[in-house]
């Protein structure tokens, strides 16, 4: 695991964008695992701002998310669908045809987008870490093994996603469909990005801690090439 600390999370969304832009320069067909929530937010800018800057294509690039809300229609504006729109999709060349989202409700829907998972590598998995240590919705307790599952969101992740809400947790969807770690594991190379001192816990046992599905995010320690971008305060608790 290469561990990155930056300044602040400007500088560290700088750093994260290098280490995408390697790999779509490197393949231009490149498959993304793509991620939401606050976290990868500059690093789509920093991707939007070299498209109209540099003209970088994403006309061959195809992306897969890592998970969606259960139970949200695709056009409410804090389903997952509409923030890849907002922030990445809607300012680049990427063909529509070419984005992929979990979409549906039932065990049956996940094991669809597992078996279209199958049929590609992830050149990159794009990731954040909850304060919790999940990685996608895989909370604490899923099993390392985990194909695309439904998952019951924790009250932590409940909370943490209600700023999203109105801060009203019983907005927020209960359930999502989330890509399992099993699924990530698979990717050739992933980019964790975490910033702020309320992920500097789970930082630090996804980095230093004992490899237990109490912390989702410690099996990335298994992976064999993972670049985590911190901010200074995430980073905080490393030692
Ligand atoms: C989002 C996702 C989640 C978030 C995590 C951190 O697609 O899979 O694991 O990465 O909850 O969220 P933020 O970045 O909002 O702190």
């Amino acid at each position: 695991m290469k561990v990155i600390v930056c300044e602040n999370y400007e500088e560290e969304s700088k750093k994260a964008f290098e280490v995408m832009k390697d790999v779509i320069q490197k393949n231009p067909h490149a498959i993304l695992g793509l991620a939401t929530g606050s976290s990868p937010e500059g690093l789509y800018k920093e991707m939007v701002k070299d498209y109209e800057e540099n003209g970088t294509s994403y006309a061959d690039i195809t992306s897969y998310n890592l998970d969606e809300y259960v139970g949200i229609d695709r056009n409410h504006p804090e389903s997952y669908y509409s923030f890849m729109h907002k922030h990445l999709f809607d300012h680049v060349n990427i063909k529509p045809e070419n984005t992929h989202l979990p979409e549906g409700s039932t065990q049956a829907d996940a094991d669809a987008y597992e078996a279209e998972l199958k049929k590609v590598t992830i050149d990159l998995q794009l990731l954040g870490i909850g304060r919790n240590g999940h990685i996608g919705f895989n909370e604490p307790g899923t099993s390392f093994d985990a194909p695309t599952h439904i998952v019951d969101l924790t009250q932590s992740t409940l909370e943490a996603n209600s700023r999203f809400f109105d801060n009203d947790v019983n907005k927020v969807p209960h359930q999502a469909m989330s890509m399992g770690l099993g699924s990530i594991m698979r990717s050739k190379k992933i980019l964790l990005v975490a910033n702020g001192a309320n992920k500097a816990d789970a930082v630090k046992a996804m980095v230093e801690g004992p490899v237990t599905e109490k912390v989702p995010a410690s099996i990335l320690q298994k992976h064999p090439d993972v670049v985590v971008v911190l901010d200074k305060a995430a980073a905080s608790k490393l030692s």
